[in-house]
């Protein structure tokens, strides 16, 4: 499998080497980001480079992380998130918008409720030879490989890379939930190593279809609506909002709460791609289990890490 990567399209292209590389790169910006001058050295690494932040769904974390993630490495960064402003109100083709970003900036980052968006995005890169680099920031009810790569990243750090053994539970809207689909994708990278609990109600469980393309036959997974069962066994906790924002329910079936903590594991971890709403109460913050909070920052870092990559830039 190749190591370089021009575009993140899809959660596929990260294999296991590929998030280790990265993970490591993230670890020595970070350090890096501690002294002024680790900082100088950052701000230079791609100060000759442009980007364009191209949100066309709300966003808080990932469109504020990349573009941090692009000033702490000095590149420079628009962005266009009011649907209204761009020519696509006047009806211009995510092609030609593309097409358009594409001679002006060097990367384009896209956030998209339409699921086939980011692939019309490299068709017409490709098609015209453009040599700008594309990251998926979320597609439709689909994926969200930057996601799934921070929270393996979070677990790489949290299990100092040693996964073998834990059972993963995947809590919520596995039906229209973009980034558990991503991270249950990028966590087949670790497959036989961890086994899978996915604990929805039947309304909201994970597409059958979905299960049958990306999680192997050999692959230890068990579909519950008993939450609180799979609470005690679980190592690491995966929950996830309602994705209301397509219709249907908005309240959680599930909620974690304070008193749900001493029937879990007392090494496990929490993880949430947030934004949250009911189904972590604010009180299970304070718990050291509680990832969700480091899991945001460490996608800071990953996603500095693979700017650079993208970029083919190396630290020296
Ligand atoms: N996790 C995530 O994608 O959050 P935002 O929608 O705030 O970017």
């Amino acid at each position: 499998m190749p190591n370089s990567l021009v575009h993140l399209i899809q959660t596929d292209q990260l294999h296991k080497d590929l998030i280790n590389i990265l993970a490591e790169k993230a670890d020595e910006l970070r350090e890096l980001n501690e002294s002024r001058d680790g900082r100088l050295q950052l701000k230079s690494m791609l100060s000759d480079k442009r980007a364009i932040l191209f949100f066309e769904q709300p966003s808080t974390r990932t469109f504020f992380s990349f573009a941090n993630a692009c000033h702490i490495l000095g590149m420079s960064v628009t962005d266009c998130r009011d649907n209204t402003a761009s020519s696509q109100a006047k009806g211009e083709s995510i092609e030609d918008t593309i097409h358009t970003f594409a001679n002006y900036v060097d990367l384009c980052v896209i956030r998209h409720s339409q699921n086939e968006a980011i692939n019309k995005a490299l068709h017409v890169v490709e098609a015209f030879d453009l040599s700008t680099r594309l990251v998926n920031a979320g597609n439709g009810d689909r994926d969200h490989p930057t996601q799934a790569l921070l929270d393996v990243y979070t677990l790489i750090r949290h299990y100092k890379g040693d996964l073998k053994g834990k059972t993963v539970t995947v809590v919520g809207d596995l039906a229209r939930g973009r980034a558990a689909k991503a991270f249950i994708k990028i966590l087949m990278q670790y497959e036989p190593e961890v086994s899978l609990q996915l604990v929805s109600t039947s309304a909201y469980r994970l597409d059958p279809k979905f299960r049958r393309e990306f999680v192997p036959e050999s692959t230890s997974c068990h579909e519950t609506s008993d939450f609180e069962s799979a609470l005690q066994s679980a190592d690491v906790l995966y929950m996830t909002r309602m994705q209301n924002e397509w219709g249907g329910d908005s309240q959680a079936a599930f909620q974690l709460m304070n008193r749900h903590l001493a029937t879990m594991k007392k090494d496990a971890s929490i993880l949430h791609p947030l934004p949250r709403r009911e189904e972590i109460l604010p009180d299970v913050d304070h718990d050291e289990r509680a990832l969700y909070w480091e899991q945001e920052k460490n996608g800071l870092w990953i996603r500095c890490a693979l700017l650079l990559k993208i970029f083919g830039v190396e630290i020296n």
